[in-house]
């Protein structure tokens, strides 16, 4: 008997999801020689050694079991001690080990979005947070950064933020420092913005991923966690992805009001049960010794950011400044209104690889993101080939 035709659909909100521009660039070049890669957001350096041994000492000793929901306690407890250093202590019980940063940003999603939840987001914003919310049928307002041409730097419009924060809106989700733009929010703003939330019950997201990345000398972002109190509406998601260079390792944390961790253990084990005990091995000892990588990679990446500024501003018609965080220039160049199609010919015409701003929104069209985690020669290279992509104005008018 002949079974009856089903055409296989998917859920509304899974199919209207935006694809990935970067991809859409990156994906187009495969295979294609000596082209230079910045589009994707990594440094070019492999995991430090002492991290990589401690997770094959960790497999070597037949670390290969399932484990705690929430993640090993010497890892928790590791971090509990991180970030005690940093901002007021943190207990252990607010603590959830996750399986990536964007996976801590899937959990907090899941455990607070339902259908026609309103979401608040400062844009341009790397697409994964604001398609996660979408995915469990949450809509999203976008509130833009503005950028300055004079100085190539992005700055908020506090006021727009909080007249966007009605009662009734279920969270506000901020990266900070931000990827696309390296804005970082000040601390006044992070007090008026917590404040504003705790008088309407608005959850506050705050995606502090690139916390450790920062090039005014400090050692971190302001960071929500050192102005919040433990029973505030409060999820802070971050990673070892960045920081601690383990980008394909795939961990992360969430902090969250303790009354919530039980659940968010629940949706972990529906989820991906538990992180791996081999990598959170690996993590622990990143964390408990890797002070001294970490600063010599934020140092490392500030002469990078420098000598791509400069480079950049010699270019005639771009407009860059130095972002204070994160590891991209996000730029402008003057008159340029697709960005996806100039990605797409920089990379067939130069070999020159960058994302295309509208990967980060509709507010990021015109601008270009650069990530500067690669040597400087490299960064220079690179420069060089979109000043004599840029000197043949005429080809590059012509668009496709
Ligand atoms: C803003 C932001 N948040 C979170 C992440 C999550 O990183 P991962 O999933 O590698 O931990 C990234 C990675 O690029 C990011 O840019």
């Amino acid at each position: 008997m002949n079974s009856p035709r089903i055409t296989p659909t998917l859920r509304e909100s899974i199919r209207t999801l935006g694809a990935s521009r970067i991809r859409e660039v990156a994906n187009a070049a495969i295979g294609r020689e000596g082209v230079l890669p910045f589009w994707f957001g990594e440094p070019d350096a492999v995991t430090p050694d002492f991290i990589r041994a401690a997770a094959v000492a960790a497999l070597g000793a037949g670390d290969t079991f399932y484990h705690h929901n929430l993640g090993i306690l010497p890892l928790r407890e590791a971090l509990a001690g991180y970030l005690a250093m940093r901002h007021p202590p943190v207990d252990v019980s607010r603590l959830a080990i996750t399986s990536s940063g964007v996976n801590a940003l899937m959990i907090a999603a899941q455990a607070l979005f339902g259908p026609g939840d309103r979401v608040v987001a400062v844009v341009p914003l790397w697409p994964n947070v604001t398609e996660i919310p979408r995915i469990l049928g949450a809509e999203v307002e976008r509130v833009a950064l503005e950028f300055d041409p004079a100085s190539g730097l992005w700055k908020l419009d506090l006021q727009r933020l909080l007249d966007a924060l009605t009662p009734g809106t279920r969270a506000v989700i901020v990266n900070s420092p931000n990827n696309p733009t390296g804005w970082v929010m000040n601390r006044d703003d992070q007090k008026a913005l917590l404040e504003h939330c705790r008088g309407r019950g608005i959850w506050v997201i705050s995606d502090e991923a690139y916390e450790r990345l920062v090039f005014d000398g400090s050692t971190q972002a302001p960071s929500l966690l050192d102005i919040a109190d433990p029973q505030d509406l409060l999820m802070v998601a971050n990673t070892f992805s960045k920081a601690w260079q383990m980008t394909g390792w795939r961990l992360g944390w969430l902090v969250a009001p303790a009354a919530t961790v039980p659940d968010l253990g629940k949706l972990i084990e529906y989820n991906t049960s538990c992180a791996p005990g081999f990598i959170q091995q690996a993590a622990l000892v990143g964390m408990r010794d890797g002070e001294e990588s970490v600063r010599a990679f934020v140092a490392q990446l500030a002469q990078r950011r420098d000598a791509l500024v400069s480079a950049l501003s010699a270019i005639e018609g771009v407009e860059v400044g130095p972002p204070p965080g994160a590891m991209y220039l996000f730029f402008r160049l003057a008159g340029e209104r697709d960005s996806l199609g100039l990605a797409k010919r920089l990379v067939a015409e130069a070999g020159l690889g960058l994302a295309p701003g509208s990967a980060f929104g509709p507010e990021g069209e015109g601008f270009l993101r650069w990530c500067f985690a690669r040597p400087v020669e490299q960064l220079e290279d690179g420069a060089g080939r979109l000043r004599r992509f840029l000197a043949g104005g005429a080809a590059r008018s012509g668009g496709d």
